[in-house]
């Protein structure tokens, strides 16, 4: 298997950490690639590597983590894809380097760690990550958590994926598509779906009826973001907005578009 499908099929959440510090060269190549870490919408994502001990942060489902990132967004349009898209490029990048990761953006102390991250008023502090090495063996809350998300499962592709519109699944094993289907996403819930017409791949995202974060985005939005990036983790395509005539139902939003040569 290609390296870059192996990572994106290896990356699972790790929640519970053997409790070893970052060493100090892994922690300096993550800070290198931060650096490098662009997104399609041109909006900046900042990343801050948070103290945990100083201003003693910490998650209910996770065990044993060094420290935890955050990062932040100005609150403008496209934010949330941005946000997404950006985030999971450093997981997958801390990935290769064997250090594991969790998206947390429930399951914390929300104005603590804003805090800790200096969130201004004008930006959102979404999402913050755990980072340690994994364990070998996982902490009850953990075993229960993925159980109940179903952690190690995905929809079928014909669920999320169709040929030139949404009548008609699309059963494909093209790597790209894989790269979605094994995309993490809040509470596994999956809610991509794209439309292949030529070589246009169109991305949904289908809205689940009544699932909102209540803290003024769209987490369903990071869902999208994250979903683009997997693709373009593993296929170059140009990426435009701009929505085609395909029917869709009321829950079913238009993203965007990857646009790739035949
Ligand atoms: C935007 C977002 C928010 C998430 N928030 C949490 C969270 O608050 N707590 C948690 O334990 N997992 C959280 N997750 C992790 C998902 O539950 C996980 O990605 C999903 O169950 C799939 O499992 P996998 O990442 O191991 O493939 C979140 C994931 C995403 C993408």
């Amino acid at each position: 298997m290609d390296e870059k499908m192996r990572i994106i099929k290896t990356r699972k959440s790790v929640r519970t950490f053997d409790r070893r510090k970052i060493t100090p060269n892994d922690k300096e190549k993550l800070l290198n690639y931060i650096k490098t870490i662009e997104n399609p919408y041109n909006i900046p994502v900042e990343f801050i590597f948070l103290d945990r001990e100083r201003d003693n942060l910490s998650s209910p489902v996770i065990e044993g983590e060094d420290t935890y990132i955050a990062a932040k967004v100005p609150r403008v349009k496209h934010c949330e894809e941005a946000y997404g898209y950006s985030f999971e490029k450093m997981i997958l990048y801390a990935w290769s380097l064997g250090i594991g990761t969790t998206w947390i953006g429930g399951t914390l102390n929300r104005p603590l760690f804003e805090k800790a991250a200096n969130t201004n008023d004008d930006e959102y502090m979404m999402i913050v990550t755990p980072i340690g090495y994994p364990s070998k063996t996982q902490s009850q809350v953990d075993k229960k958590l993925r159980e109940s998300v179903h952690g190690d499962e995905r929809f079928p592709p014909s669920k999320l994926f169709y040929d030139n519109d949404f009548e008609t699944p699309l059963d494909s094993t093209e790597d790209c598509l894989d790269a979605v289907r094994w995309a993490p996403s809040a509470a596994n819930r999956q809610p991509w779906r794209i439309v292949k017409k030529n070589n246009d791949y169109h991305f949904y995202l289908q809205h689940t009826p009544g699932y909102s974060s209540g803290v003024g985005w769209d987490v369903q939005k990071i869902d999208l973001g994250i979903a683009i990036c997997h693709f373009l983790y593993v296929k170059e395509g140009k990426f435009i907005i701009d929505e085609p005539e395909i029917e869709s139902d009321e829950y079913t939003e238009y993203i965007a578009t990857i646009s790739c040569e035949r």
